[in-house]
């Protein structure tokens, strides 16, 4: 079987197998790292490894994806700007969408994407699981997991984990069409992990690890110790896993990282991906370690690493590597399920949030208010969302909003997210609620809110935001902002100015 039989065989009952033109198709995939790498393929055509490998997804870090069929030539967009035909990118992109092209159809595709591309920070793996996804909706075909997973890994070995959040096990298998080589999701949950990514250069790597590998594979005298190694490796991971033994996790990670990058090393002419800014910086995580702080380090097919902390140790770690950029697997805010209320805000439900806003269902949301006084008048905190967030990407809005989990109170939930936004926590007091309905700009995506506002105070002079949900803030006076929601309605989110309206009436009483 070559790749289109995979597709074929895939899609023969989905939808039967139809590719009919729905409005467009969106999906949000995690990025993946690798805890136990997969280096080697037993079959290149179709990605099938040589090991199976074990990954942990990375929560609010990866690729928003979104498919269209359109106009006569394919056009590709990433992160904002066009990317020519000429591109490697574009090539790979486009014989991955020739699996999926019926005849004299072309493809609008956006992929927004907030890891370094190319830097080795598996931005294949999310790439090609949210187009998977994407096309999943666009042509309604509702595949499985597990078919969802083979088709990814058609496009990049590694995005078949992408697939899933949390800990992933992509099982080799062993049938010579794949069909047994997929992802599955561990049922381990680790909310305390943390994962620090140390970008060291984001500069497109020498060398492809589709061909690192295949050279390793051939030229390494090493190589064939490299099975024997995962498969112990596996074990003692899952047995971390189940006891939550964090040092036998970070060692047994960071060994599996090392022995691939030896193995690498040993191929002729040796595949080297470390920089001497790799080595300084995986000396003073040893030293960080002899001097008590338990952290581990990972490294894949890059120079860059990604750090193995627990929350109680972030503060250390975030110490001697400020520039980290900190990741929970277990906490974060992209996917996840929101709370579906009738009109009266009782629960009537729950659904992956991406899915209620493409329906446009009425869920539970809050919006919070930080407010200051300065010279008798009082100031309000506005944030500008990060360029890379899914929706109203760009624009001013107030302080944070996000959507309570399932179980989740209110107050609890916007205190959350305002230290997952703004870096900061302040106690937070409800002042009242508004229902509204509209159509989000740019995206097919509809907000249908039953909007909680809370208010607190804050007279932090910097703000420590975080730069994968904001890019910037700032203090106005509040009626300076109800003239300029008048004058220059398109800068700011189509929901601030009723929550700015309610904090006037209600709580000022202007
Ligand atoms: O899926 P690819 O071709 O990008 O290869 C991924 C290789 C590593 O990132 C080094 C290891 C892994 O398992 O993710």
């Amino acid at each position: 079987m070559g790749k289109i039989d995979v597709v074929k065989h895939i899609l023969r009952n989905a939808n039967h197998g139809q590719f009919v033109n729905g409005s467009g198709g969106f999906a949000w995939a995690p990025s993946n790292v690798a805890l136990c790498k997969y280096w080697g393929k037993r079959d290149s055509e179709l990605n099938l490894p040589v090991t199976s490998s074990l990954s942990i997804s990375l929560g609010n870090k990866g690729s928003f994806t979104k498919v269209k069929q359109e106009g006569d030539v394919d056009r590709y967009i990433l992160n904002g700007a066009i990317v020519g035909p000429e591109t490697n990118f574009a090539k790979r992109l486009k014989i991955f969408l020739d699996l999926f092209r019926p005849f004299g159809v072309h493809y609008f595709i956006d992929i927004n994407s907030n890891v370094p591309i190319a830097a080795g920070f598996a931005s294949s793996a999310c790439g090609f699981a949210s187009l998977v996804l994407a096309l999943n909706k666009l042509y309604d075909w509702n595949l499985d997991k597990k078919d969802l997973s083979i088709l990814a890994r058609l496009g990049s070995g590694s995005a078949c984990r992408s697939i899933f959040e949390g800990f992933v096990e992509w099982q080799c298998g062993d049938d010579f069409n794949g069909m047994d080589s997929y992802a599955v999701k561990l049922d381990y949950i680790w909310p305390e992990l943390r994962i620090g990514m140390l970008v060291i250069s984001t500069q497109e790597k020498s060398i492809s690890s589709r061909d690192a590998m295949w050279h390793t594979v051939n030229t390494s005298p090493l190589y064939p110790s490299w099975p024997k190694q995962v498969a112990e490796d596996l074990i003692h991971l899952k047995a971390a896993l189940e006891d939550k033994d964090f040092s036998l996790f970070g060692e047994v990670a960071e060994n599996n990282a090392i022995a691939m990058h030896i193995v690498m090393q040993a191929a002729q002419p040796a595949v080297v991906y470390s920089l001497p800014e790799t080595m300084e910086a995986i000396a003073k995580v040893q030293k960080m370690r002899a001097e008590g702080v338990p952290v581990f380090f990972t490294q894949d097919a890059g120079p860059n690493l990604q750090l193995l902390f627990l929350g109680q140790h972030e503060a250390a770690v975030l110490r001697s590597f400020p520039e980290l950029e900190l990741v929970l697997p277990f906490a974060d805010s992209k996917v996840k399920q929101i709370v579906l209320v009738d009109e009266n805000d009782v629960e009537i439900g729950v659904s992956e949030k991406l899915a209620a806003h493409i329906q446009g269902r009425l869920h539970r949301a809050f919006s919070v208010i930080i407010l200051r006084e300065r010279d008798g008048k009082v100031e309000t905190l506005l944030q500008q969302r990060s360029a890379i967030k899914y929706h109203s990407a760009n624009l001013w809005s107030n302080a944070c909003c996000g959507h309570p989990m399932p179980g989740e109170s209110i107050v609890t939930a916007a205190e959350r997210r305002l230290r997952e936004e703004m870096g900061f926590g302040v106690s937070l007091k409800e002042i009242g609620d508004f229902t509204y309905r509209a159509k989000l700009i740019n995206v097919d995506l509809i907000e249908n809110e039953f909007d909680h506002v809370l208010v607190g105070f804050s007279d932090l002079e910097e703000i420590p935001f975080s730069i994968s949900e904001v890019q910037d803030y700032r203090w106005i006076e509040v009626s300076e902002l109800q003239q300029e929601l008048k004058d220059y309605p398109e800068k700011y989110t189509v929901w601030l100015p009723p929550v700015v309206d309610l904090l006037v009436r209600k709580y000022l009483q202007l």
